[in-house]
């Protein structure tokens, strides 16, 4: 526990809020450090978010974790980070709507730490505009990203996991591949496309020992929901406002700690019977939407 104490110090905020999370979900910390010893784990965007969440807390579990993203100096940061803390990890420049980049990526973290066992796909982008509004590159580049992007990614890494004997792949779609909004035709169809990706791909590598599925995360304060450049305190605000309007069960907005838990729970021998579905962690999103009623009309109780 005093080393687990210790590495929370050395860690930042966000990084911090992930072992703690660990720590709070496991018995010790000593099994913490063991959950996951000796894995070798592959994240895709794990430069900012949920992929740096969980990048952080694989690595803090025991697992060595190779990465991706195109921001290299966020990239870099991330390897520091959890180096510093104690535990493995590289840093590759990958942008997953490339092939090349995206094979070179997952055979070099597989030469690096000698196989591969998990991977975590979560690269993604978000656009919100009506469906005519969407030109036609936009449209390209978040299925390229979103959907291809999963496709490459699974591609490359069922050769490594099929030479281990097994593994474990989870890709993330998103509450929103579930139930949409207005604004949402190019996301929505292209976390749709994940979903089918993983049930289709569960039942090629089943019999091979390989669990394939989804997660689907519900809204969770990344840069992908936080607007550039708004001051903290005016973010908090909005962010308390914001949960009981929307989630009717756990009123609030998810964290990207929460969501890194959830998918090394997945990724777990605990759930070595779940394959070829998607899994909402979504604080009861999807469960019931806010009905608002005109104003002057009470429904009979
Ligand atoms: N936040 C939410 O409310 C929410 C809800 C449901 C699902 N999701 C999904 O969760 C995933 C992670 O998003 P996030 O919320 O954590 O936001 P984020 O901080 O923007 O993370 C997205 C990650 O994907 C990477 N990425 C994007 N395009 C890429 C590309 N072409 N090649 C390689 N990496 C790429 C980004 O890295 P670089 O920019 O450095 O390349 C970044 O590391 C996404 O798939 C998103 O759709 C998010």
């Amino acid at each position: 526990m005093g080393e687990a104490v210790g590495r929370r110090a050395v860690l930042g905020g966000a990084a911090a809020a992930g072992v703690a999370m660990l720590a709070a979900n496991t018995a010790t910390a000593g099994e913490d450090r063991r959950r996951f010893a000796g894995k070798v784990v592959i994240v895709t965007g794990a430069t900012s978010g949920i992929g740096r969440e969980t990048a952080i807390a694989f690595a803090a579990a025991g697992a060595k974790v190779g990465f991706c993203g195109r921001r290299e100096e966020l990239g870099r940061g991330v390897e520091r980070e959890i180096r510093r803390a104690g535990g493995e990890a590289t840093y590759f420049r990958a942008d997953v709507r490339v092939p090349e980049q995206v094979q070179a990526f997952v055979d070099g973290v597989a030469r690096r730490y000698g196989g591969l066992d998990i991977a975590f796909n979560n690269a993604g982008i978000h656009l919100g505009k009506p469906l005519h509004e969407i030109s036609v590159d936009e449209w390209e580049d978040v299925q390229r990203t979103n959907a291809r992007g999963v496709f490459l990614s699974i591609k490359y890494e069922v050769p490594h996991l099929l030479k281990a004997g097994g593994g474990v792949i989870v890709c993330t779609a998103s509450a929103q591949a579930d139930q949409t909004r207005p604004g949402h035709a190019a996301y929505t169809s292209s976390k749709r496309a994940v979903q089918g990706l993983v049930r289709a791909a569960a039942l090629d590598y089943g019999a091979k020992g390989i669990r394939v599925l989804s997660i689907d995360p519900g809204t969770t304060d990344t840069r992908l929901v936080r607007p550039p450049g708004i001051p903290d305190d005016l973010w908090a605000r909005f962010k308390k406002a914001w949960g009981p309007l929307n989630v009717h069960g756990l009123p609030r907005m998810g964290e990207a700690g929460e969501i890194a838990s959830a998918v090394l729970a997945l990724a777990s021998s605990d759930f070595g019977y779940l394959t070829g579905t998607s899994v909402l962690v979504d604080g009861g999103l999807n469960a019931g939407r806010p009905m608002v009623m005109p104003p002057g009309f009470t429904p009979p109780a």
